[in-house]
């Protein structure tokens, strides 16, 4: 029997990705002991450490300070040698990890928000003699925050508390109602004592009574990060190098994954062409057909299409929303408090764009997890924020997409703010902006609109009557239409309810179909005052991009806004349709005012207030302000007909 082994055959235990991990909780509850002791305990100081722990501790004449590993780490760190230093790995048989940042510095929480770090898993630290504490609770709800799900508790210092289940179980149960309310639940929430080792790698008979792992032993069972590879591409545009014979794009693909020969969409800008070429650096001798997640690469094009540095490049089934409001889960760093209205830079992987505050929506209280309508965000609060863009940006949500769905904000040059990015109650304007087919050529009538006009005695118009349900814009519409149509004027009503039964029967209530619903009326009515009509529109149209699209749709002066004011308690009062109640009842979702929102207009050419005034008199000012614009020269009206036609 050949008993020398076939060396060809045999490999090295494939090295793991090492995993990242945060281990955070309320100050001095014991996390940099914590991470001192890890780090001895899996036989990862650096080399001579222990010895220098050993003899400072002799030499005071007191018991060895774990937390002092953390201090050295941190000296370095202060001398600024690289980012790497701001790490600390530890390994233990079934993989390495790596503690991203050391706790208790802000950085932690820039750079987890930022996405310049991302942890697997998070480790949560409770003093067992002083229970969940103010930072425990935040420190928590960031968590949730950021989607980790694979959570551990530890209740530490249970020598403090001479090692009391009792104790123990409390605090358990305090911990895991508050986190149950964050939806999140810990995989295990364990005793141990850091300081003594004790519940890290074994129990001591001090800890017999509980029944679970160590943290070593939870921790190995957990899952590394599902791979960016498997994630929609998305190629975020570092910069362009131009040279006489190319333009190079450079980046690092984020997630996903591009070959050479495919068609890439660039977004916001929405132009499309294919990967001709991938580069490295530096070049190899043989070509680079496909690159994958984490790969900084440059690609040539083969057409020349404008691209810039912001710009994402993914395919075009799979690519990012565009839109120009968004909402965020903000968590605040600045001194000053957050201004609605202001203009602040968002910061969106390698794009900078100005953004400014729509609304502040809500504070969240960490400590009782309620909503507050506050409208002050101070130092380290929690806010959901509505942000708003002049230009279109491409993003993802961060339900979709751990790293492109996190923003930074900066006021100047200094970071103010992160969050996590939602498109909840907003749609992807994609559909709306971009064409099917570019093979399209425009003919023209043979028939002026002046022509139109001069026959009509005046002009055509789009009239866009917006407000929540209930407001009064179909009262109105319907109203305004009997008296400009007696008064001689060519009128129609497209009214939300009714259009919904025919051409947009096929359209409900998600943003996504809202803005459809919308875009098909803007077309229609632009259509409809192109041949000579008055159109008077009744929608609600709560979104204040769709409305400016259907603007575009006409020229400047034949479209005019009006915002049919009244406050949602007055619509929720009249309640027509009953339609608001059952939105209470949760019968109908995603109900306007109620479930989702609706974004008054900013500068309407008209403001009708009908909380304030009559059906007559609101009617009156809208006729008026219609014959303003509109009117040519002396109608056709009832009167007049029958005067033209008594002498024939
Ligand atoms: S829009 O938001 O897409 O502009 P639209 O004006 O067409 O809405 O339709 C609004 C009408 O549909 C309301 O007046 C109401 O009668 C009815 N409706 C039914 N469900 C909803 C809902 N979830 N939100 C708002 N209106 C609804």
């Amino acid at each position: 029997m050949n008993t020398t082994p076939d060396t060809q055959h045999i490999h090295p235990p494939a090295q793991k990705a090492p995993m990242n991990i945060v281990i955070v909780g309320h100050v001095d509850h014991g996390k940099s002991t914590l991470i001192g002791r890890l780090l001895y305990e899996t036989d990862s100081l650096p080399e001579g450490k222990y010895d220098d722990l050993k003899a400072m501790a002799e030499k005071r004449n007191m018991p060895l300070e774990w937390s002092f590993v953390l201090d050295s780490f941190q000296a370095e760190r202060d001398q600024a040698v690289t980012i790497d230093t701001t790490r600390i790995g530890f390994k233990t048989e079934h993989r390495p990890y790596v503690i991203i940042d050391a706790p208790g510095h802000r950085e932690f929480l820039q750079n987890m928000i930022s996405g310049a770090a991302d942890a697997a898993a998070a480790i949560l630290v409770v003093d067992a003699n002083e229970g969940v504490q103010e930072q425990t609770r935040r420190h928590a709800y960031l968590l949730s925050i950021l989607g980790l799900s694979q959570v551990i508790v530890v209740v530490n210092k249970m020598d403090l508390v001479e090692y009391n289940q009792n104790r123990f179980e409390t605090i358990s149960a305090e911990i895991t109602d508050y986190l149950a309310q964050l939806h999140l639940t810990p995989k295990t929430i364990l005793p141990i004592a850091a300081r003594e080792g004790d519940g890290l790698k074994t129990f001591s008979e001090h800890l017999s009574w509980f029944q679970g792992q160590t943290l070593l032993g939870v921790l190995d069972q957990f899952e590394a990060q599902a791979g960016m590879d498997s994630k929609p591409l998305r190629f975020p545009v570092q910069d362009v190098y131009k040279s006489d014979h190319e333009r190079i794009i450079v980046g690092r693909v984020e997630s996903g994954g591009l070959n050479v020969g495919e068609m890439l969409t660039f977004s916001p800008s929405n132009v499309a062409a294919k990967v001709q070429e991938i580069k490295i650096w530096p070049a190899t001798d043989t070509p680079k057909h496909a690159a994958q997640a984490g790969e900084s690469i440059g690609i040539t094009l083969d057409s020349p299409i404008f691209v810039e540095r912001g710009d994402i490049a993914s395919h075009e089934h799979s690519a990012p929303a565009l839109t120009n409001v968004f909402r965020c889960h903000l968590f605040w760093l600045s001194d000053h408090h957050l201004i609605e209205g202001k203009t602040y830079t968002l910061k969106l992987g390698t794009h900078q764009v100005p953004v400014f505050v729509h609304s502040i929506d809500s504070v969240i209280d960490t400590q009782h997890l309620t909503k507050q309508d506050q409208t002050n965000v101070n130092k380290y609060d929690i806010a959901h924020v509505t942000f708003r863009s002049q230009s279109m940006l491409a993003l993802d949500s961060y339900q979709d997409h751990r790293t492109m769905g996190r923003c930074v904000i900066l006021d100047g040059y200094d970071t103010v703010g992160g969050g996590t990015i939602s498109m909840e109650g907003y749609p992807d304007q994609r559909h709306a902006i971009v064409k099917a087919s570019n093979h399209l050529y425009q003919v023209d009538h043979l028939l002026s609109s002046d022509e139109r006009a001069a026959r009509n005695g005046h002009k055509g118009a789009v009239v866009w009557l917006t407000g929540l349900s209930g407001a009064g814009k179909s009262t109105l519409a319907m109203h305004v239409e009997r008296k400009l149509f007696a008064k001689g004027y060519q009128t129609y009503v497209l009214d939300g309810d009714n259009v919904r039964n025919g051409l947009n029967a096929d359209l409900g209530f998600s943003p996504k179909d809202r803005t459809e619903n919308i875009r098909r009326i803007g077309e229609v009515a632009a259509l409809q005052s192109d041949a000579g009509l008055i159109v008077l529109t009744a929608f609600i149209s709560p979104y204040r991009a769709d409305r400016d699209r259907a603007r575009t749709c006409n020229t400047a002066t034949t479209f005019h806004e009006v915002y049919v004011k009244a406050d949602l308690e007055t619509c929720e009062t009249r309640d027509p349709k009953g339609l608001y109640k059952k939105a209470r009842t949760g019968e109908i979702k995603e109900f306007t005012g109620i479930s989702s929102p609706y974004e008054a207009p900013e500068n309407p050419e008209l403001v009708i207030d009908t909380a304030q005034h009559s059906i007559e008199d609101c009617v009156d000012k809208i006729v008026t302000y219609i014959e303003g614009n509109v009117k040519l020269k002396a109608l056709k009206t009832d009167q007049n007909l029958k005067r033209s036609t008594a002498g024939l």
